[in-house]
């Protein structure tokens, strides 16, 4: 949930620093600060709010120095103040440390440490690590800063991706890492950065060494040198990032959430082509060679595991594999489904859907699952993550990186994934015949045409978004393959715009819901051609009986509903089983322009953070 990076060499380590920490602030936005050493001296810098009210700071009174580290924060442990910002250093301010992850026994060691003598300055969990590492340093255990961190680490229970620098060895960063959050270390002549990920150093390299789970790593000028917490050593290999190098930027549109909702009819294909389709209709995906074998075709279930929007893309899964490949689903919330009782899974394959592939309690629930003997593939949109390594297989969703807090490209990404998933099990189990298999990834293929029509009409979109102005509650209506997209939709407006918005199957509504309507509350009904469309029709003006302010996503060349409602957004036409895909990109666009026309900080919504790593 925080962001943590470090650098070493040449340059001065207080720009380069900040500008990485602006890249990673998605990660958290609470607090931010630095650290550096300058001729054997640390000096650090820290503050409540953004990377920008560090950058004054630093401004006032620059930290110079060739070796640094600097955290973004998001609070869970004590509340968003100087005190309790990143860096913590020990009692004499000789060392200094970043981290991001949860101590779970930090009350019992800062207790413990306190008896020592220790004087604890803030509230949070972190800052015993730095006493930690402190007390092990000052007992001149015998292998010096690394083997003070190693001793200190051997107390903690929980989480951590974590940095510490020191005045005693001036000329090192070290870092490690445990229990999810993640931590790369990047490589160039020039000098080494670490980063709790890629995007944010991608400017600089893109020659990467990933840090797994239980690993430490000693930062020297002239390289890494990576071991386990038990110190056996490790020969890590270096991977050569292949994102575009100006993926992380802008490229002048006003909002990252704005420039990735216009990079999906991109993100589309690139996610079709980045596995290999056969002539016959059958999907290979390249790290998944799991789909390719016996096992896989004698899937008896399949169970989706996953989060929030990955969640609401599983609830889509679930049509899209019943009815492609005539295989049960179900779909679970992670953070529910690991603390339940487990049955036997064989014969099951659990899916775990991630877009950050370091979402703590989706890791969790696929390690539960694996545990009752299923098989595990993983949906997931950054290389090398967690859930990556975790999996037997992983589909690799090619969205680029997303910086917007709320998801919207990886969210299409994720659903053109389940449906190439879809067709592969299909046409393992025979369900599927190569001929439908064909069709499909031929409307497949045609989807990122039909986004870019939708894409051309934003203004349109922004026009309707008038009809939330002083809104305080709205409400998604949907059915069939589309309700999950209703719920995404509702997901959408909360998490940018702060509007209360809730959505329902709309079978539902007159069981309840319909109380709420009246002309305060806008309505979004997704409407769209299918076999329920008649029904939505009877939803729509049952709402409208009751004064409803209703907006309705319809099917181009729709000529029914035109007469019925005002306010209308005509989508292309595709198959039912596709029209999800489609329809995320409205629902998005209108949340965006609502959520801008209140002035939002739509990248950064308050409370929020892009990869929640802890659980
Ligand atoms: C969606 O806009 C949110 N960012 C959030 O619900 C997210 O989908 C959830 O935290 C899961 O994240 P993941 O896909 O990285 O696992």
């Amino acid at each position: 949930m925080c962001g943590i990076v470090g650098y070493l060499g040449n340059q001065q380590a207080q720009g380069v620093l900040l500008d990485c920490l602006g890249r990673l602030e998605y990660r958290g936005y609470d607090s931010a600060g630095i650290a550096t050493i300058d001729g054997g001296k640390l000096g650090m810098l820290r503050c409540a709010g953004k990377n920008a009210d560090l950058q004054s700071l630093v401004d006032r009174s620059p930290l110079p120095g060739g070796i640094g580290i600097a955290h973004t924060r998001w609070a869970t442990h004590g509340r968003p103040t100087d005190s309790n910002s990143h860096p913590h250093t020990d009692c004499n301010g000789a060392l200094a440390i970043v981290h991001n992850g949860i101590i779970e026994n930090y009350p019992e060691l800062k207790e413990q440490m306190e008896d020592d003598g220790h004087r604890f300055v803030s509230q949070t969990d972190s800052e015993v690590i730095a006493h930690l590492i402190e007390a092990n340093f000052t007992a001149n255990i015998e292998g010096g800063l690394i083997s003070a961190v190693r001793k200190a680490l051997s107390l903690i229970q929980g989480t951590y991706a974590l940095a510490v620098i020191s005045q005693q060895e001036a000329d090192k960063i070290v870092v490690a890492r445990s229990g999810g959050p993640p931590l790369v270390i990047g490589h160039t002549d020039d000098g080494l950065y670490i980063s709790s990920d890629i995007a944010a150093i991608l400017h600089y390299t893109r020659d990467i060494q990933i840090l797994e789970d239980n690993e430490i790593a000693e930062i020297c000028r002239d390289g890494a040198t990576i071991s386990l917490l038990d110190g056996t050593p490790v020969d890590r290999a270096r991977i050569q990032i292949d994102w575009q190098q100006n993926a992380a930027e802008r490229n002048g549109y006003p909002h990252f959430m704005l420039k990735e909702i216009h990079e999906q009819p991109q993100a589309v294909l690139e996610t079709i082509k980045g596995q290999t389709l056969l002539a016959d209709g059958a999907v290979l995906f390249p790290q998944a060679a799991y789909t390719t074998t016996s096992q896989f075709c004698l899937t008896r279930r399949v169970t989706i595991l996953a989060c929030g929007s990955s969640w609401h893309a599983g609830l889509v899964g679930k049509h899209l594999i019943e009815s492609i490949s005539g295989t049960p689903v179900d779909v679970d919330i992670a953070s529910e489904y690991r603390y339940r009782p487990q049955f036997s899974h064989a014969g099951t394959l659990a899916i775990g859907i991630s877009q950050s592939g370091e979402t703590a309690d989706t890791l969790g629930a696929l390690k539960t699952a694996r545990n009752s003997g299923a098989g595990i593939l993983a949906i997931c949109n950054v290389n090398g993550s967690s859930m990556g390594r975790e999996a037997d297989g992983v589909i690799y969703t090619h969205a680029g990186p997303e910086i917007g807090v709320a998801s919207t490209k990886t969210f299409t990404c994720q659903l053109t994934a389940l449906v190439l998933f879809a067709i592969s099990l299909g046409l393992a189990n025979g369900n599927l015949s190569a001929r439908a298999a064909k069709a499909l990834l031929q409307d497949l293929l045609r989807l990122p045409l039909l986004i870019e029509r939708i894409l051309a009409q934003s203004e349109a979109l922004a026009g309707l978004a008038r009809l939330f102005d002083g809104a305080t509650n709205a409400l998604y209506l949907g059915r069939g393959v589309l309700f999950p997209l209703a719920i995404e939709g509702a997901l959408k407006l909360k998490e940018i715009s702060y509007i209360h918005a809730e959505a329902y199957p709309a079978g539902e509504l007159k069981h309840g819901p319909i109380a709420l309507i009246d002309r305060n509350i806008p309505i979004v009904v997704i409407a769209t051609q299918g076999p329920l469309y008649e029904k939505l029709l009877t939803a729509i003006q049952e709402v409208k009986a009751r004064d409803g302010a209703v907006l309705v996503m319809a099917t181009d060349g729709d000529r029914k509903i035109g007469a019925i409602v005002e306010h209308v957004f005509y989508l292309p036409a595709t198959t039912e089983l596709l029209m999800p895909i489609l329809m995320a990109v409205p629902l998005q666009l209108l949340a965006y322009h609502i959520a801008a026309r209140r002035g939002c900080e739509i990248d950064q919504p308050r409370n929020l953070a892009k990869s929640v790593t802890v659980d």
